[in-house]
């Protein structure tokens, strides 16, 4: 009789997933869970692939965990795996998820490995947390690769960048049955693999539409996508509503909104996409600058200028380098990067004898002095047949530096070649101004190679400014210098002098 009051309540378990997470799970209060309408919608949904698009505090983390522990307990012998940007993020998923099991009595011991990171049940399935290794760009951080799965979930998905997905998409086919793949998200640029899918959704679902029932889209993309906006605001930036009112009051939102400010919680709370007004690189002007070739070789004859930015503690290093065209605008096509750790002496052999000896007519270097010390910039070889710029970053220089980039780049003045990195960072970087009208930038998950690209166009309006004089190794940057420069410079002149200083050797 008991046996088959269990089998009855599993068979419902294994039917509906709500059902499952409301009896099988409790909240922090040891209370069993009870769903918000958009969380059953979007466990209800049997679309293989889904799109968590919510608020941030809207509880993506904690139904994606209920869906995957459906999953796992009801399907034998899958490998599922959820992967964030970053490996602190997977470790704080993996960390609400064990708290999870660890309140949940009755589903402990299905677990036979019950590491951190790494799980697996007795009927075989089993969970991974992993990290794409997006944050560094580089592919081989991906502890993906090689290992089959068949149902991913994909957190932050809007952080994740076009060279993770690459790695990370592969994994999931090739599989026995169908994949499942599950994003979440909130807003970032209008560019990039979550946008576009986002895009191009084939269903809508909104908890508060049509009573939630989905809306088909004429686009004939792959995910069914779930739009959860938990707030608003009115004409006067005023949050209006909350919708998950009973643990995030309008006064706790209002607090947020003014710790984060409002440009910020209407893309984070609001589910608003940046506009061009909040993004300095705008998605039409990345297209239109991102147009110059990719070259043969990684050295030129060209009149040329770099920046570079040297990492700090937790950063890349970045060069770009740009060469002029008979037209006298500037492509930058040329990038290295330094991967974190690497020693200083092996970046400066670079710079000081590898750099000039590729572009024998580099003309202007410019450096990122800020933070890194004297030691490392007086390590650049300044006394070479080009300029050296020691740049210091501060509030007013930033200003300056970013809309001369974006008016350089407007212009076409500088154009790049195509560059997964810079061309995210760019995405991501978003402009705000406070209260008392302080314009400032922030940055996505990084912006190591985009100072190099707006010291590289320091560098080339130093030298359009001011030719190709003599340096000066105290020499600091000089603000309010138009961005644009004098397009019909005449270069011949430094080109020759340059020329007979080598002959002279
Ligand atoms: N139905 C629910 N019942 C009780 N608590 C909930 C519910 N949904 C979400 N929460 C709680 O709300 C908080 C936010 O949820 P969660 O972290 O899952 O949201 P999120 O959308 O992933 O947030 P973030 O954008 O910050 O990553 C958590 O403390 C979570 O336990
Ligand atoms: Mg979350």
């Amino acid at each position: 009789m008991l046996n088959n009051k269990v089998a009855k309540i599993l068979i419902r378990a294994k039917n509906d997933p709500v059902f499952f997470a409301e009896h099988f799970f409790k909240n922090v209060k040891m209370e069993n869970y009870k769903l918000e309408d958009h969380q059953k919608l979007f466990l209800r949904d049997k679309n293989p692939y889904k799109i968590l698009f919510c608020s941030r505090r809207s509880g993506k983390t904690l139904v994606m965990i209920l869906d995957i522990l459906h999953k796992a307990f009801f399907r034998p012998n899958q490998q599922i795996a959820l992967i964030a940007p970053t490996l602190e993020q997977s470790k704080t998923f993996a960390n609400v998820f064990n708290d999870m099991i660890l309140r949940s009595e009755g589903l402990r011991s299905s677990f036979i490995v019950d590491n951190k990171l790494d799980k697996q049940l007795s009927n075989g399935t089993r969970i991974a947390f992993k990290t794409a290794g997006a944050a560094s760009g580089k592919k081989e951080d991906s502890n993906l690769v090689g290992s089959g799965i068949n149902t991913l979930y994909i957190d932050e998905a809007q952080s994740m960048d076009a060279d993770a997905m690459a790695t990370i998409m592969p994994v999931v086919t090739g599989q026995i049955g169908q994949a499942e793949i599950v994003l979440a998200g909130t807003p970032r640029a209008r560019t990039g693999f979550f946008f576009e899918n986002i895009l191009n959704a084939k269903q809508i679902s909104e908890c508060y539409v049509n009573k939630g029932i989905p809306k088909r889209c004429p686009t004939d993309g792959k995910y069914s996508l779930h739009r959860f906006k938990v707030t608003d605001l009115d004409e006067d930036d005023k949050v209006i509503y909350s919708k998950a009112e009973y643990r995030l009051s309008i006064e706790e939102l209002e607090t947020i909104k003014s710790t984060i400010g409002v440009e910020k919680f209407r893309r984070e709370y609001c589910l608003e996409f940046l506009d061009s007004i909040s993004m300095p690189f705008y998605s039409d002007l990345i297209d239109l600058a991102f147009t110059a070739p990719l070259p043969q070789t990684f050295s030129s004859f060209q009149p040329a200028c770099a920046g570079i930015d040297f990492g700090k503690k937790r950063n890349i290093s970045s060069l770009t380098i740009a060469t002029q065209t008979p037209q006298l605008t500037w492509e930058a096509k040329y990038y290295k990067r330094w991967h974190l750790g690497t020693k200083y002496t092996d970046i400066l052999h670079y710079v000081n004898n590898v750099l000039p000896k590729a572009f024998p007519g580099l003309k202007c270097i410019a450096i990122d002095q800020t933070g890194v010390g004297n030691v490392l910039t007086e390590g650049v070889n300044h006394n070479s047949f080009y300029n050296v710029l020691d740049v210091i970053f501060s509030q007013p220089s930033k200003v300056s530096m970013v809309e001369g980039l974006v008016s350089s780049m407007e212009n076409q003045f500088i154009t790049f070649a195509p560059d997964k990195l810079l061309q995210k960072e760019m995405a991501q970087y978003s402009r705000e101004t406070t209260e008392n009208d302080r314009v400032i930038y922030t940055k996505g998950e990084s912006d190591d190679c985009l100072d190099s690209a707006m010291l590289c166009n320091v560098a080339i309006n130093d030298y359009i400014q001011n030719g190709q004089r003599r340096r000066n190794p105290l020499k600091m940057f000089s603000l309010g210098q138009n961005a644009l420069g004098n397009k019909s410079y005449d270069n011949t002149k430094s080109r020759n002098r340059y020329t007979k200083k080598r002959k002279r050797r």
